[in-house]
Parts: C-alpha cells; sequence; structure tokens
C-alpha cells in the first residue's frame, strides 16, 4: 500500500498494512489486531512532519476523527475542542470565522490537530502551549483513555512528554483550546508581522489581519507541500551557550541570535544559507530557495533516504563552519 498521498514530502515507500480509522473503537480494534498480529504500528496525522526512508513492515494507521465542539467558559473566553483528524489551517479559520481570537498567528500551519501538542506547533511569535487545555489520548498499552493537561505535556521549543518519555506510547484523540471572544491579545511583535502589516497599510489589526499577515509571509517562503514535497523546517533552531555565541560573533559579525538568559537560539536558517546551501540541490533533494531551513522534493522523485542523506550533508557543513550540531525536527520513519 503506497504511502505517498500520505506524507508531505510526497515520498513513495509501502506499508505492508494500512487502515484509516473515524472513530475511537475503529482505532481500538486496530490497535487490538496489531497487537494480536505482532505487527509494528505507524500512526499518520497530517504526514507533515515525518520523512519515510524505507517500506514499512507492518500496519499503517490513518488518523481522521473528525468534529470541532465549543463550550462557554465565560464572557470572554471559549473552550473549542477539536479531534485529532482535523485540519490545523481548517481550524484556525474556523475560529477565525466566530471570531474566536488566539489561533491567528498559527495560520496555514500544515498537518491536522492531533499532532499540533507532539512538537507544540509554534510560529510568529505564538505556540500552542500559550492557547492550550488539555488532550485526550488513547494509552497503547492498555487502551485506555487519559487526558493531559497543559503541565503534564511538559511542552517546550518544538517539543513536549510525546516526543519524550511519551513517545510511542498515547494516539492523541483530540485536542482543546482556550479562545477569546472579544478581548483579543493581538501579537504583532513578531518582525515579519510588523512588516508585512504595514505593507497593507493596517495600523489596528483584528485577529483576521494578524492572520492575513502570517498567510502572506508563509506564502511568500515557503513552499506549498502540494506543489512541492516538503516538510516545513527541516531543523530546529539551535540554542547555543551565550560564550559560544560571543565567540562566533568575533568571526561572523552578521551572526544572528536570539538571547535568552544564558543561552542564544540562533536561526539554522541562516547557518544553512552561509554555508551555500540555500536553493542548492543534489539529485532530488535541494534546500529551498527562498528558505535555507526547508528541504525539498525537488524534482517529486526523491526518495526518503536521499532527503535524508542529504540533511546529513547540511548538518557536516554547519558543524564544520560554526561547531553547532543542527538537530532534526522532521520524525525520521
Ligand atoms: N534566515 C536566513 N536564511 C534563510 C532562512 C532564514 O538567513 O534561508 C534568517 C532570516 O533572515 C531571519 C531568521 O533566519 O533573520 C529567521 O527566519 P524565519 O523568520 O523565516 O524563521 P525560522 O527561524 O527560519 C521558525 C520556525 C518556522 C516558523 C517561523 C516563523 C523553527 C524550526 N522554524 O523558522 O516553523 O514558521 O520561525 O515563526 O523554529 C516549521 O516548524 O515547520 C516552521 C516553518
Amino acid at each position: 500500500f503506497s504511502l505517498q498521498p500520505y506524507n508531505t514530502f510526497g515520498v513513495d515507500v509501502n506499508a505492508k498494512y494500512f487502515i484509516e480509522v473515524q472513530t475511537i473503537d475503529e482505532l481500538k480494534k486496530a490497535v487490538l489486531y496489531s497487537k494480536d498480529h505482532h505487527l509494528s504500528v505507524l500512526f499518520l496525522g497530517g504526514g507533515s512532519n515525518i520523512l519515510l526512508t524505507k517500506n514499512f513492515d507492518g500496519l499503517a494507521i490513518k488518523l481522521s476523527l473528525k468534529g470541532i465542539s465549543e463550550e462557554d467558559l465565560s464572557e470572554n473566553e471559549v473552550l473549542v475542542t477539536a479531534k485529532a483528524g482535523e485540519n490545523w489551517h481548517e481550524l484556525v479559520l474556523y475560529s477565525l470565522e466566530k471570531n474566536y481570537g488566539g489561533l491567528e498567528n498559527l495560520s496555514l500551519i500544515p498537518g491536522n490537530v492531533g499532532t499540533s501538542p507532539m512538537q507544540n506547533i509554534g510560529a510568529y511569535g505564538t505556540e500552542i502551549k500559550d492557547i492550550f487545555v488539555s488532550c485526550t489520548v488513547l494509552d497503547l498499552e492498555n487502551l485506555e483513555i487519559k487526558i493531559f493537561g497543559l503541565e503534564d505535556c511538559r511542552f517546550g521549543y518544538r517539543d513536549s512528554i510525546f516526543k519524550q518519555e511519551g513517545k510511542g506510547k498515547y494516539v492523541i484523540l483530540e485536542v482543546s483550546f482556550k479562545l477569546t471572544k472579544k478581548n483579543h491579545h493581538i501579537k504583532t511583535e513578531y518582525g515579519a508581522i510588523k512588516t508585512e502589516l504595514e505593507n497593507l497599510g493596517i495600523t489596528n489589526p483584528t485577529i483576521q489581519d494578524v492572520s492575513k499577515a502570517v498567510i502572506n509571509i508563509r506564502q511568500s517562503k515557503l513552499p506549498d507541500p502540494n506543489v512541492i514535497g516538503n516538510a516545513g523546517s527541516f531543523f530546529k533552531n539551535p540554542t547555543i551557550p551565550l560564550t559560544q555565541f560571543e565567540e562566533l560573533k568575533q568571526k561572523f559579525e552578521n551572526i544572528p541570535g536570539y538571547p535568552n538568559g544564558d543561552v542564544v537560539k540562533v536561526p539554522a536558517g541562516w547557518l544553512i544559507e552561509q554555508c551555500g546551501w540555500k536553493g542548492k540541490q543534489i539529485g532530488n533533494a535541494a534546500s529551498h530557495k527562498l528558505q535555507a531551513l526547508v528541504i525539498v522534493n525537488a524534482t517529486g522523485n526523491a526518495t526518503g533516504k536521499e532527503i535524508f542523506d542529504f540533511s546529513t550533508e547540511i548538518i557536516r557543513s554547519v558543524e564544520e563552519k560554526f561547531g553547532i550540531t543542527l538537530e532534526r525536527e522532521v520524525n525520521i520513519i
């Protein structure tokens, strides 16, 4: 069964078995089946953060649980709960239509709701931890349903318990967010948003304006996975000690960095570009010409291994030039 339509890199690998589930019951049955038949399982959400490097000799389960519900919390707050299989951007559009604030900076992020807590998706000054209330998960060991609150999830930069101790142990079924109904917290501190709002001639932005600005920025430099296969940022932005950053600054005076106490986060896109990778193609894989941090399936025929090897070359050269080891953000399967 080809998984090509189920990963945004558009890599063509096969799974031995495949099933799409729409309810918790169907999901439980599929998991039980895998246990009974000693099959390893691969859960597929939106497929926007995985790189499949080889055929999968087990059961691939596509999570298509759908539905959005809401509950009033107070005059100004509403709890919106979306099932795992809802497309992320559709949820953002739903909230904007109802004039609920909180998700606007996260417009147009590829993927589904169910994977959003995994890596605490974030962009343009917001992370889901800022509006997250809880998520309901299926414990794969005993098939019990559990609830993880904000603290339980241990969110960090592109990180959560689901990528650490909880890795492979749970399937996220639905996620609840606390959104505002009228007193919205408009976040425009991120430089690119400010500039884009100025370009649009907007001085007093609404949440819909912020979303529009984010969409414009993303469309101007991030490749659309429907047109050219990719999984967004391939690496995390590395965090290095301030002392190391200061040493690098002596040698590379333009190096950008966002200090936070005694560490500095450095944009990986800049490091990769400085090593000459931006827009460079080897075989079927390339670094995107407008955002070096994004690796693309340039011809549509790249294998997962080819993309993986390409990323290894990037890691090597950044290490050599800057002494910084980039970490992959995309899940390698
Ligand atoms: N930069 C370069 N060359 C490049 C790319 C970036 O010099 O080719 C420099 C830019 O000039 C800028 C800085 O790097 O000064 C930051 O660039 P950008 O605003 O594009 O953001 P990023 O740090 O590269 C992160 C997230 C994105 C998110 C944006 C906006 C990570 C790994 N990536 O990218 O998330 O959309 O910020 O908030 O943190 C994703 O996770 O898939 C993703 C796209």
